[in-house]
């Protein structure tokens, strides 16, 4: 039975958790298979070309563990490879752009929104290319922050380096008196209370994670293949290099425990 088989989801690394937390609680009959390449990481600093040619073997990976819809839970490889690899498969495949940047749309109220994101997410420009086609009237901010990713991946999220960090990166962004952030990188919102501090209460910061997952709930009932069993917890962790630092990082996130991760040579596999 397809409604049985698992959801693919892959990240360059650790970000990604961020959404499978949001699928596991608003779809929890679900199984998920997790491939972080942390081998590879970061991908925000790497061409078009690069980030296509890992998206594809990651989904080839996926694929040949059968998964019935895969979601990009990276804003990097959604800004430069989902077209591509929605056009080349026949299976549900999502990004967590559009979702992030719907959720931006309806909440700002002076039409000044930034974002924040890998270089080659806010040199992509997808944000303000989405968020204008909902509202021409909206002015799009993007600031790069090409040091974040380090920091979360090192676990310094609530370190004074990281305060500082923020504050550099989100202080032009105030200046022009933003009123919404998106947080446009799944690894973001694990800096979400330092960044919370940082901005103070009167910007709205958009996590795309959840409204990811609520997409995902309604494609998989849209295409009648939602799972809404008793949750069995037999979801698998992949990764391409650091497999026993990769899960006790993710039990610092998920609602649930996980027991293993596997180090996979994916470029051998592909
Ligand atoms: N978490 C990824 C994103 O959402 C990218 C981090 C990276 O590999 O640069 O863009």
């Amino acid at each position: 039975m397809i409604n049985k088989a698992p959801i693919g989801v892959f990240d360059s690394g650790v970000g990604g958790l961020t959404v499978v937390k949001e699928i596991m609680n608003q779809i929890p009959g679900e199984t998920i298979i997790y491939f972080g390449d942390t081998a590879r990481l970061p991908y925000g600093s790497k061409s078009k070309e690069t980030v296509i040619t890992y998206t594809r073997q990651i989904v080839r990976f996926l694929m040949n563990r059968e998964v019935k819809a895969i979601v990009i839970a990276c804003n990097t490889a959604s800004a430069l490879a989902l077209e591509t690899v929605k056009s080349e498969i026949d299976m549900p495949v999502i990004g967590v752009v559009k979702p992030g940047a719907k959720v931006a749309a309806n909440t700002t109220r002076n039409g000044k929104i930034g974002v924040i994101g890998t270089e080659a997410t806010i040199r992509s420009g997808i944000y303000s290319e989405i968020l204008s086609k909902s509202n021409p009237k909206v002015n799009v901010f993007g600031k790069a922050c090409p040091l974040f990713v380090p920091l979360v991946e090192e676990g310094l999220v609530d370190d004074p380096i990281t305060f500082e960090m923020v504050r550099r990166y989100t202080g032009e962004l105030i200046e022009k008196q933003i009123d919404t952030l998106v947080l446009g990188c799944t690894h973001y919102p694990l800096l979400r209370k330092t960044i919370r501090k940082v901005v103070g209460e009167d910007i709205t910061l958009v996590n795309p994670a959840y409204e990811t997952a609520k997409c995902l709930a309604e494609v998989l009932t849209d295409n009648d293949i939602r799972n809404d069993d008793t949750p069995k917890l037999n979801h698998r962790f992949y990764v391409s290099d650091g497999a026993e630092k990769f899960r006790q990082f993710a039990n610092t996130i998920l609602p649930c425990e996980v027991m293993e991760t596997k180090d996979i040579n994916i470029e051998e596999l592909g």
